[in-house]
């Protein structure tokens, strides 16, 4: 066993032994997070209503990216630029896993599951086996859009952020790594298929609760990924 194992094993004994289950694996907070809550919330849940996006429990790797992005202005937005500019490599990687660590309330599926073109774009992508073909959003985001490591997270986050990301790598203002994989994926979305695609995101939950429907909608077919491109 190695002394970072047995140091995490004695840390989460500890975690039980003062407080049940609840502060398990929250990474402690650099003073430097409370300069984020007014915006992305003292729970890391963002404010969906202003555009601020949840940043709880999104991939570490991801959340420094973004914020070394912003700092060098490969990622364009003034609020966040001017957040970014003052944090250096090592305070970076201690909010980003502060953020990473923070638990996602479970929040209720919304009834009836959302269908149309957005699922379909979501679960089966666009113009399969075209040059112009879109791959599933899912075979990267997971089916119910929930991430899987540096694939963000998109279920919960509001349809104002997701589309102005896509717009943003349309115009060329968002960069990103790896292999610029969403740059060539929102360029070819019309502005109808963002708006479809980022109102069924951001109708889908964060953290579905136990014993929410699925979210895929019950008639897409098994297969339903099938056409996506492999990433790349
Ligand atoms: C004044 C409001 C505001 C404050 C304060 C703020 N943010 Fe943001 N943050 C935003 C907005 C708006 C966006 C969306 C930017 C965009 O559209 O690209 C964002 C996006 C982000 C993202 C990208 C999330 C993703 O899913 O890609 C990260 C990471 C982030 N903020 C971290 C922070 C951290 C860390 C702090 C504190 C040091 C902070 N923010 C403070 C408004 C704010
Ligand atoms: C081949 C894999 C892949 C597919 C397919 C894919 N994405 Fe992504 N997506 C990514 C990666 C990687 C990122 C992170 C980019 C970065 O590092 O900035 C991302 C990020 C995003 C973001 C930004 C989220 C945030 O928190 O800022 C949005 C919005 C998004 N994708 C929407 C979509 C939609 C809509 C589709 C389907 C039309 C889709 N993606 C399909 C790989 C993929």
């Amino acid at each position: 066993m190695t002394n970072r194992f047995r140091h995490r094993l004695a840390a989460t004994a500890f975690a039980i032994a003062i407080g049940g289950t609840a502060g398990i694996g929250i990474a402690a907070a650099p003073p430097e997070v409370a300069s984020c809550a007014g915006c992305h919330g003292a729970n890391g849940m963002g404010n969906p209503a202003a555009g601020f996006p949840a940043l709880a429990g999104l991939h570490a790797g991801y959340l420094e990216q973004q914020l070394y992005a912003f700092k060098h202005g490969t990622r364009a937005n003034a609020m966040m630029n001017a957040m970014g500019a003052s944090l250096n490599a090592a305070t970076r990687a201690k909010i980003a896993a502060y953020y990473a660590s923070l638990p996602v309330p479970p929040v209720a599926e919304p009834d009836p599951a959302p269908s149309g073109l957005g699922a379909q774009i979501a679960m089966q992508g666009l113009n399969t086996g075209t040059p112009h073909a879109v791959p599933a959003c899912a075979s990267c985001h997971g089916d119910a859009g929930l991430g899987q490591g540096r694939f963000p997270r998109l279920a919960g986050q509001s349809a104002a952020y997701l589309s102005a990301q896509l717009v943003a790598w349309q115009k060329g203002t968002r960069g990103e790594t790896p292999l610029h994989l969403m740059r060539h994926i929102a360029r070819k979305l019309s502005p109808a298929d963002i708006t479809a695609v980022t109102a069924y995101y951001a109708a889908l939950s964060p953290n579905p609760a136990p014993g929410a429907p699925a979210a895929a909608s019950p008639d897409s077919p098994p297969n339903a990924k099938a056409g996506a491109k492999k990433p790349g």
